[in-house]
């Protein structure tokens, strides 16, 4: 009896599974919304539809059909056609990429595989496409044009053809010729038990690729079939085009520095077509050649910033040769000189920083390229850079009133004691220059150093965001292979210290503990000078809540102030400086709290701020990202 009621469930489910593999033999994405789509790493899918594979630098990024491709019961690797419409956006051209692939694979897990990294490669000269009467035409794959690409593979020949054309237009057919045409047995490759079919991209470890971007519009996949058409009005065109402008025209207009230097870069920079077949996975990959690093860098340096905007010589004089009476402060990441321009008189700021590798040198350019881009009232404006053998000067406008830190904290006859109402402006500037650089500007950028010294003040006392990247570990003695913790103590949200990964909920918790400190004049941890423990401004200005009322906490040297401002901005601090980052607003509401255009949750009370302070650790551990201590209160739950 049993034995007959086991055999009726294996032919119940092998019925189940041989519907499942039936529709699984075939699938279409016109735009990726909504889609069962395994992603990794920095693959997601964007609010119009676009598959993102990777947005940065020295990054990576996969994405795989949920479900295996069948390829089991079969005598032989069954024939597939797949077709898919890519565009590589990128603020440089050829060298900001290393490419994108199609892949299948046995397994969705390729967590060991590492960037940058390729496996095979046909004649560079090869790259372009053959249009329908059979002429070749040129083609530039990170051009962030959307491009089609055919995948065809026919197991009775073991031909495997790669037919690539621009995605112009509605029109747009398929090549008779295809690119690539090399004859393959798959069979011996293709795993019986099942394969997965999707992408995987790769940005390089170089500064140039900052602003790349791997997107897939859309794609249709069949076995023993031809893949269906996509549905050109259902693809996110219109959105890619938009990227296009943002980034590319002005880049792309500007001629190279020579025409030798042209045939050089065709020879070597032109993207390269590459079909790769590994032991178990079959990649098709798309990539650029790269010129030596250096060099390549200093041509997309020249591309980018045209020459040098100061020279060694002047700077050297604007700070009378780097004397000791002009410096302004030392850091970790180098020293900042004063100084005054020979001929225009302006006065500027001069960081010298001299990296110790290449590692650092790449983040410092990171910064430049990024604070080159930037333009807000509230952040600090880069003015140039130059650069003098193994160091980088970058160039700022000077800040007169010095940073905000030195006002709040110390007893100079030339620091100022805020008033209430400049304290509520600079609070307010801060968030404004934060929330641009969180949500109003086309890239998240994270500034992971968000403290009172890094703010500094303009002469009419607005506050200006500097210091953008710096908060990377800088080679100072650090071991390329520990990941240190960026940030400064006292700012580091929990989870930051926890698991190393700084996010706008980082950013917002430090911003929350900045908020405080304005107001309170008090560092976000300080010694308790009756019994020497440590004590957190958070709690601090917590327990002046609880007491009831809680602009106990205030500044003592603030004469005047607005209650409610205070009271408003002392709580959305607590707020953003919650442990947990589930329960930190986003910059946007906190702009909102700060205008007034939204009042703060009903339920932010001191007693339920500090429940859900238990709560969410409780939470916190709960979830796998989790520290190891995750298993083990797991298991004592499971007892
Ligand atoms: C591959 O391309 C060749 C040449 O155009 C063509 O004859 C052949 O049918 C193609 N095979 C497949 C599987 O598309």
């Amino acid at each position: 009896m049993l034995r007959r009621r086991l055999g009726l469930l294996l032919v119940l489910l092998s019925a189940v599974c041989a519907t499942t593999s039936a529709d699984a033999d075939e699938f279409i994405y016109n735009g990726f919304s909504g889609a069962d789509i395994f992603m990794d790493n920095q693959a997601s899918v964007t609010n119009d539809g676009l598959l993102r594979l990777t947005g940065g630098m020295d990054a990576k990024g996969h994405a795989f059909h949920t479900s295996p491709l069948d390829f089991s019961n079969r005598s032989s690797a069954p024939s597939f056609s797949t077709t898919f419409v890519f565009a590589i956006v990128s603020l440089y051209n050829e060298s900001s990429s290393d490419g994108l692939a199609f892949v299948l694979s046995p397994t969705k897990n390729l967590s060991s595989s590492s960037e940058g990294k390729y496996l095979g490669l046909v004649d560079p000269s090869t790259i372009g496409y053959y249009t329908s009467d059979g002429e070749f035409h040129n083609l530039s794959l990170s051009s962030g044009e959307p491009m089609q690409v055919w995948v065809d593979y026919d197991s009775y020949s073991t031909v495997l053809n790669v037919t690539i054309a621009p995605y112009y237009n509605l029109s747009t057919t398929k090549p008779n010729r295809p690119l690539l045409s090399v004859r393959y047995d798959l069979s011996s490759v293709l795993p019986s038990t099942g394969a997965y079919a999707g992408f995987s991209a790769a940005t390089p470890q170089l500064w140039e690729a900052v602003f790349t971007s791997h997107y897939i519009l859309g794609w249709s996949f069949k076995l023993d079939g031809e893949a269906a058409t996509l549905n050109y009005f259902a693809l996110s065109l219109k959105t890619i085009q938009e990227l296009v402008q943002k980034y590319q025209p002005p880049h792309r207009d500007r001629p190279l520095p020579s025409s030798s230097y042209k045939t050089i870069l065709r020879g070597l920079l032109v993207p390269t077509l590459v079909i790769t077949i590994g032991a178990c996975t079959i990649i098709m990959k798309v990539l650029m050649d790269r010129l030596s690093k250096s060099r390549k860098a200093e041509i997309e340096w020249e591309k980018e910033y045209g020459p040098p905007s100061f020279t060694y010589k002047d700077l050297s004089a604007a700070t009378g040769g780097f004397e000791d009476k002009m410096l302004l402060g030392r850091g970790g990441f180098g020293s900042v000189f004063r100084g005054v321009l020979p001929r225009s008189k302006k006065a500027i700021a001069i960081k010298r920083v001299a990296p110790e590798s290449k590692q650092g040198m790449k983040e410092f350019i990171a910064e430049i390229v990024i604070l080159g881009h930037l333009r807000h009232r509230n952040l600090v404006q880069l003015l140039g850079y130059c650069r003098h053998k193994q160091q980088l000067l970058l160039v700022y406008d000077y800040m007169p009133n010095t940073s905000l830190d030195y006002h709040l904290h110390t007893q100079q006859p030339n620091a100022t004691n805020l008033s209430w109402s400049q304290r509520f402006h600079i609070i307010r500037g801060i968030a404004s220059g934060l929330f641009y650089l969180h949500e109003d500007w086309e890239q998240v950028v994270i500034h992971r150093d968000i403290k009172t010294s890094n703010v500094l003040l303009d002469s009419e006392m607005n506050a200006r965001l500097g210091d953008f990247g710096l908060a990377r570990s800088h080679d100072h003695g650090a071991d390329a292979h520990t990941t240190r913790v960026a940030g400064t103590w006292g700012y580091i949200a929990p989870e930051l210290a926890r698991l190393g990964k700084a996010t706008k909920a980082t950013d917002v918790f430090a911003f929350g503990v900045l908020m405080m400190e304005v107001t309170c004049a008090k560092r976000p941890i300080w010694v308790d000078s009756a019994n020497g423990e440590p004590l957190a401004l958070a709690d601090w200005v917590l327990a002046a809540w609880r007491g009831g009322s809680i602009t106990d906490a205030v500044d003592p040297r603030l004469d005047t102030y607005v209650e409610e401002e205070v009271g408003l901005v002392l709580k959305l601090g607590l707020l953003c400086s919650h442990p947990s980052p589930e329960a930190r607003p986003c910059m946007r509401l906190v702009m909102k709290y700060l205008q007034r255009d939204a009042p703060l949750p009903a339920d932010l009370q001191p007693d339920t701020l500090m429940l859900s302070i238990c709560v969410s650790r409780h939470d916190d551990d709960e979830r796998p990202m989790s520290c190891p201590a995750t298993t083990i209160t797991d298991l004592s739950k499971g007892r």
